[in-house]
C-alpha cells in the first residue's frame, strides 16, 4: 500500500513537474505551415493539397518558412482487417494513396502532416486511433509523415482531469502508468518508436491544462476550442469570455480572436523551444473579418509563439491578405531564436460598445533576442485596440518593463530605445497582385500553376534562418524605424479599430558606454 501511494507520486510528480519539452528535436521555433481545416473541412483531396502546396512554392510562402502542408480530418475509409488494421486513404480522394502525396509535397521541400483523434472516431466520424496507437504511427511513418494533429472527439469519457487525459485508461494500479499506458502518451511514444521525426501536436482544446503536461510528450497543444472568423462576436458555443476566463471547463467552438487572446493571457510562460501554446489556425484570408482585425490576430499569434498555420483557401488568397502573411519583420518575432512569449501587461475596458463587457485596450511585451549585440534583450511590444473607433494608444516604458522591476524602477526604463515599427515596410497590394499574377499565369499539367521564382526583397528562411538573418541585423527583419523613446518615456501609437501596432524596441547605447 505504502509503495502504491508512493509510486502514483512519483508517477504524478512527472507528469505535473513541466519538465523539458519532448525530445525530438522538432519545433525549436514554433511551426509553420497550412491545414485545409478551416476553409475547406472535409472537403479534401489530393488535388486540393497538392495545388496548395505548389501555390505554397509559388507565392514565397515556404521561403518566408511556412512548411507544412497538413491533411486534416476526413481523409480516411476505415481499417483493413486484412492488414493489422491499418488506416486506409479514402481512394476516391487520394487515388494514388497518401505516400504518393507524401511525396509530392517532399519533393516540394516541404513536410507532409496527417491528422488522427485520441478517440474511437475522429470529430467527423472517421476511424480514431484509440487502441491503434502503434498501427497508426507506424503506417504514417511508412507514408513520409512529418506532422501528426492528435484530435480529442470521441475519448469516450475518458478526460476531465489530467491524469485521466493523460492516460489511456482509468488504471487501478498506478504502477501502470509508468508502462506509458496513456492516452496521448500512448501516441507520443508510438511515434518515437517509429524512428522517423514526426511533430506531434496535441488538439485536446486546452481540456485538462495541457499546459502543464503537453511539453513532456508533444511540440505544442491547443489552448480553447476551434478558432472562428470573427474578431469578438459572442457564441455560447465557446464559453469562458472575458478577462477572468482562465479556468474553462468545457472549450466548445466558434472561439474569436479575442476569446482565444484572453484565454492565451494566462498561460503565455508555458511556451519554450520545442513545446508551444497553440492558439489555433490562422483565420487570415477566410474573409469574416476587416484587414485590421487580420493584422491584430497574425501579429498577437506570432507574439505569443503560436504555431502559425494558414488555415485560408491560398488558390484565391487576395494581394492584401498574401502581403499581410509575408511580413517577414513579424515573423521573426515568431521566429525569434530566444523563444519567449510575449505577455500581456495591461487591458483596459473602454466605453466601446462590444459585447462582454464592453472592448478593450491591451498591451502585450516580452522580450526577443538581442539584434544590436550588446547584453539588452530587443524587445516586441503590441498595442491592441479592441474599440470601434481609431484609437491613441500609450504603451510607457514602465508598463513595458514592468517585469523587469514594478513602477518603473527597472533599469531598462532609464534607457533610451530605437521604436521599430513591424508593419511599416508590408509589401504593396500591387507587389503582391503582381506575385499572385506571374504564378498562375499559364496552366501546368500536373498543378494548373506555373512555379515562378518570387522577387528578391523577399525574404528567405529557407536559405538563411530567421536566427541568422537577426544575428545579421537584415533589414526585412527589422521594420522600420519610427522613432525613440527617451528615459521613462511612452510610445504613442494610433491604432485602427480592432487593430494592431506591433514595434520591436532596440536598445541605444547609454552615454555612458560612449564615455567608456
Ligand atoms: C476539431 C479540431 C479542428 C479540426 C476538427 C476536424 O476538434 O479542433 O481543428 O481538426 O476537429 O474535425
Amino acid at each position: 500500500m505504502v509503495l502504491r501511494k508512493s509510486l502514483f507520486f512519483a508517477a504524478v510528480a512527472s507528469l505535473y513537474s513541466g519538465g523539458r519539452a519532448v525530445d525530438n528535436g522538432l519545433a525549436v521555433t514554433p511551426q509553420m505551415g497550412w491545414d485545409n481545416w478551416n476553409s475547406f473541412g472535409c472537403a479534401v483531396s489530393e488535388t486540393l493539397l497538392l495545388n496548395t502546396a505548389q501555390l505554397i512554392v509559388d507565392y514565397g510562402l515556404k521561403d518566408l518558412g511556412y512548411h507544412y502542408v497538413i491533411l486534416d480530418d476526413c481523409w480516411s475509409a476505415g481499417r483493413d482487417a486484412s492488414n493489422n488494421n491499418s488506416l486506409i486513404a479514402d481512394p476516391t480522394k487520394f487515388p494514388n494513396g497518401m505516400k504518393a502525396v507524401a511525396d509530392a509535397v517532399h519533393a516540394l521541400g516541404l513536410g507532409f502532416g496527417m491528422y488522427s483523434s485520441a478517440g474511437k472516431y475522429t470529430c467527423g466520424g472517421y476511424a480514431g486511433s484509440q487502441g491503434f496507437e502503434t498501427v497508426d504511427a507506424n503506417t504514417f511513418a511508412s507514408w513520409g509523415v512529418d506532422y501528426l494533429k492528435y484530435d480529442n472527439c470521441y475519448n469516450q469519457g475518458q478526460a476531465g482531469n489530467q491524469l485521466i487525459s493523460y492516460t489511456r485508461q482509468v488504471v487501478s494500479d498506478y504502477s501502470m502508468m509508468q508502462a506509458n499506458h496513456a492516452r496521448y502518451a500512448t501516441m507520443a511514444n508510438a511515434l518515437n518508436e517509429t524512428g522517423r521525426p514526426i511533430l506531434y501536436s496535441l488538439c485536446n482544446w486546452g481540456e485538462d491544462y495541457p499546459w502543464n503536461w503537453g511539453s513532456t510528450i508533444a511540440n505544442s497543444w491547443r489552448i480553447t476550442g476551434d478558432v472562428y472568423d470573427s474578431w469578438d462576436e459572442p457564441d455560447a458555443r465557446c464559453p469562458c469570455d472575458g478577462p477572468d476566463a482562465w479556468n474553462c471547463g468545457l472549450p466548445g467552438f466558434h472561439c474569436s480572436v479575442t476569446n482565444i487572446m484572453n484565454k492565451a493571457s494566462f498561460v503565455v510562460s508555458k511556451a519554450q523551444p520545442g513545446a508551444w501554446n497553440d492558439l489555433d489556425m490562422l483565420e487570415v484570408g477566410n474573409g469574416a473579418m476587416s484587414d485590421a482585425e487580420y493584422v491584430a490576430h497574425f501579429s498577437l499569434w506570432a507574439a505569443v509563439k503560436s504555431p502559425l498555420i494558414l488555415g485560408n483557401d491560398i488558390r484565391v488568397i487576395t494581394p492584401a491578405d498574401l502581403a499581410l502573411l509575408s511580413n517577414p519583420a513579424v515573423i521573426a518575432v515568431n521566429q525569434d531564436p530566444s523563444g519567449s512569449s510575449a505577455a500581456r501587461k495591461w487591458l483596459y475596458a473602454t466605453n466601446g460598445t462590444d459585447a462582454y463587457g464592453g472592448a478593450s485596450i491591451q498591451l502585450w511585451s516580452g522580450n526577443l533576442k538581442s539584434t544590436t549585440g550588446g547584453d539588452q534583450n530587443d524587445v516586441v511590444v503590441v498595442l491592441i485596440n479592441g474599440n470601434n473607433d481609431t484609437t491613441v494608444m500609450n504603451a510607457t516604458l514602465a508598463d513595458i518593463f514592468v517585469d523587469n522591476g514594478p513602477a518603473g524602477t527597472a533599469a531598462q526604463v532609464k534607457m533610451s530605445w530605437e521604436v521599430r515599427d513591424l508593419w511599416a515596410n508590408r509589401m504593396s497590394d500591387a507587389e503582391a497582385q503582381a506575385i499572385i499574377t506571374a504564378s498562375s499565369a499559364a496552366g501546368n499539367a500536373t498543378t494548373g500553376y506555373n512555379a515562378t521564382r518570387v522577387g528578391a526583397g523577399r525574404y528567405n528562411a529557407t536559405k538563411t534562418s530567421y536566427a541568422e538573418g537577426l544575428a545579421n541585423n537584415d533589414p526585412l527583419l527589422l521594420g522600420k524605424v519610427s522613432t525613440t523613446v527617451q528615459p521613462s518615456g511612452t510610445i504613442i501609437a494610433t491604432v485602427d479599430p480592432h487593430g494592431a501596432a506591433m514595434f520591436r524596441l532596440r536598445a541605444l547605447p547609454t552615454g555612458k558606454k560612449d564615455e567608456l
